[in-house]
């Protein structure tokens, strides 16, 4: 993940006006970013998750429309036979949602057309950030104690619950969407709107073809080797969004990498899927991290990833700074089998 300011400094040192893209958007930091700096930008990522929440971000609708659907939404909540959303849930529902959160959460997850309606994405999107966290210190969670960045196991979150004696929490989950809409629309969104889209990177030249040849600056961060399986650590928020067997072993396009040449010719295929959007010269500033590779492997792989997928000459124009990650929450949960985790920047132009 990168920080606002990175993108803001590379954008800044670019000599383009051309769109801004990101072909592996996350949270949708540099989209958002760029658009604030009034630049034309868009992004995709394999990831439900991520493209709710970056889709929201940079192409929110009105304060007024997110509040009359809110409205809308809590009548067919109330005129809806309480029967529909009782029944048998598993051990961790229960668990995890109060019995009067559990139909709120329930009733949304089922009429939130999010895929298809930007209003609806930005309520899905606010559920996302709401659904699970340390509601014990803040009120605006949904269920019960959970870290905020990763979904918990079901079988590894009962236990903890049970262990503790931790109980959900009674959350209206009505109230607190109106209440972090409001917080939301403090901060005006960017003037200038952003398209994300839920596609494989790989195919990101035929997703998006008003944009061929009109990408002339890349600020991206590639999933990393061997490190989180994104689907994996979101299933609740996957859950949330439609997807009834988030915790199977299928990765949806994003595939694991566990070898070190299967990763490599991921992101050469990755390069290749954004070839056509790019103008004649582009910058690429990339993040990696790694837990085993140092920066020379990372730099040589880059750059011969970068060479064949693009098939033009690529430069490199500088290195910036390498960052140590130690504790991040997700590493928390998983103890301390996991190794330190480094990132590196590479700023390439093409
Ligand atoms: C390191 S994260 C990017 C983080 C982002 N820079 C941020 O600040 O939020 C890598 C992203 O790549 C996405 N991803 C993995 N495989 C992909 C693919 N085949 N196509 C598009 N996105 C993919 C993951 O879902 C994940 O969101």
């Amino acid at each position: 993940m990168f920080p606002e300011a990175f993108v803001q400094e590379h954008l800044a040192a670019s000599p383009h006006r051309g769109v801004v893209f990101d072909p592996f958007c996350g949270r949708g930091t540099t989209v958002f970013q760029a658009l604030l700096e009034g630049r034309e930008a868009a992004g995709c990522d394999v990831n439900p998750v991520a493209a709710c929440v970056s889709g929201a971000k940079c192409d929110p609708p009105s304060q007024r429309q997110v509040e009359k659907r809110l409205m809308n939404l809590q009548d067919g909540f109330r005129g809806t036979r309480k029967s529909v959303w009782e029944g048998e849930h598993s051990e961790f529902f229960q668990l995890c949602f109060h019995r009067d959160t559990l139909p709120q959460v329930l009733y949304l997850r089922s009429v939130l057309n999010w895929r298809r309606n930007k209003v609806d994405r930005f309520i899905a999107a606010l559920c996302l950030g709401a659904l699970h966290g340390g509601s014990h210190r803040s009120p605006s969670y949904f269920s019960n104690r959970m870290p905020r960045t990763i979904s918990t196991k079901p079988n590894y979150s009962v236990g903890w619950w049970q262990r503790n004696g931790y109980k959900p929490p009674q959350r209206d989950v009505f109230q607190i969407l109106e209440r972090i809409t409001a917080y939301r629309f403090q901060t005006p969104p960017p003037e200038l709107a952003g398209q994300v889209k839920e596609v494989d990177v790989r195919k990101a030249g035929q997703a998006f073809r008003k944009l061929k040849g009109r990408v002339s600056d890349v600020i991206t961060s590639p999933p990393y080797l061997n490190t989180t399986n994104y689907r994996e650590d979101q299933w609740l928020r996957l859950w949330f969004l439609g997807n009834d067997r988030p915790l199977t072993s299928c990765t949806g396009g994003d595939d694991r990498h566990h070898s070190e040449g299967i990763y490599w010719a991921f992101l050469q295929f990755a390069w290749a899927g954004i070839a056509p959007l790019l103008s004649q010269q582009v910058r690429f500033v990339i993040r990696v991290g790694s837990r085993q590779q140092n920066k020379d492997v990372l730099r040589e792989g880059l750059v011969q990833s970068l060479t064949q997928g693009l098939n033009r000459p690529v430069n490199l124009v500088n290195e910036g700074l390498s960052s140590k990650i130690v504790n991040t929450q997700a590493n928390a949960f998983r103890g301390s089998k996991v190794s330190q985790l480094t990132e590196h920047d590479f700023l390439f132009t093409a």
